[in-house]
């Protein structure tokens, strides 16, 4: 059975290969031979900076955004990583239109078996357990429907519809999911 735990070196191998096919670390840009090649020169200086929260962080659009504090889990089954899920501790202004508190992702020869659905419902059982969240908001691109697709089987509410602040002309749907106590 799949289980959210802690970035571990024992993940590493597995992580690189899920770089490798195209698994993503975030929406904010896509990653390059460089960047995977960085990743896996260094495995423990990795897993050390995924506990770290950095002052700000680099956006698409080049500005720096401030960076709000984070817990990063990782979906995995033995020492296979499957998907990842950033759970941000509270909302900035960037945030409160693009990135929600929750994101996920499921490396692409992992995809529609139910993982995202799955390790989406453990993160909001992480947040009821560990996180004075009663609320949480969830941001979506009104072109990605799978995503839409596992929001809504987690009970996600659909309340706004804004501009994206990355992808000119693109939508990004707001959802709110309850955290029962
Ligand atoms: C979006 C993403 C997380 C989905 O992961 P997944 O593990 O394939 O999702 P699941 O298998 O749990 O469920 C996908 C659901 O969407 C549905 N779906 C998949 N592709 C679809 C499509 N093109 N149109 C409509 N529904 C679709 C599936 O049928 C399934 O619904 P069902 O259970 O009712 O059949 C994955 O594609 C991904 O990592 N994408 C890149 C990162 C990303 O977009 N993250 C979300 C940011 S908000």
């Amino acid at each position: 059975m799949p289980e959210l735990v802690r970035p571990d070196l024992r993940f590493m191998a597995s992580f690189v290969e899920a770089l490798k096919e195209g698994h993503n670390r975030d929406t904010l840009r896509p990653e390059t031979p460089e960047s995977i090649a960085a990743v896996d020169t260094d495995h423990a200086g990795f897993i050390a900076s995924l506990f770290v929260t950095p002052d700000s962080i680099t956006l698409p659009d080049g500005s720096q955004g401030k960076a709000v504090p984070q817990t990063l889990l990782w979906w995995v089954e033995g020492d296979r990583f499957l998907g990842s899920l950033g759970i941000r501790h509270s909302l900035n202004e960037t945030l409160a239109v693009v990135g929600g508190h929750v994101g996920y992702a499921v490396r692409p020869s992992e995809r529609e078996k139910g993982h995202a659905t799955a390790l989406l419902a453990a993160g909001l059982d992480h947040i009821r357990h560990n996180l004075p969240l009663k609320r949480v908001l969830l941001t979506v691109n009104v072109l990605n429907p799978a995503s839409i697709r596992v929001i809504e089987k987690n009970g996600g509410v659909h309340t706004d519809s804004v501009p994206h602040l990355w992808h000119p002309g693109e939508t990004a749907l707001h959802y709110w999911i309850d955290i029962p106590a």
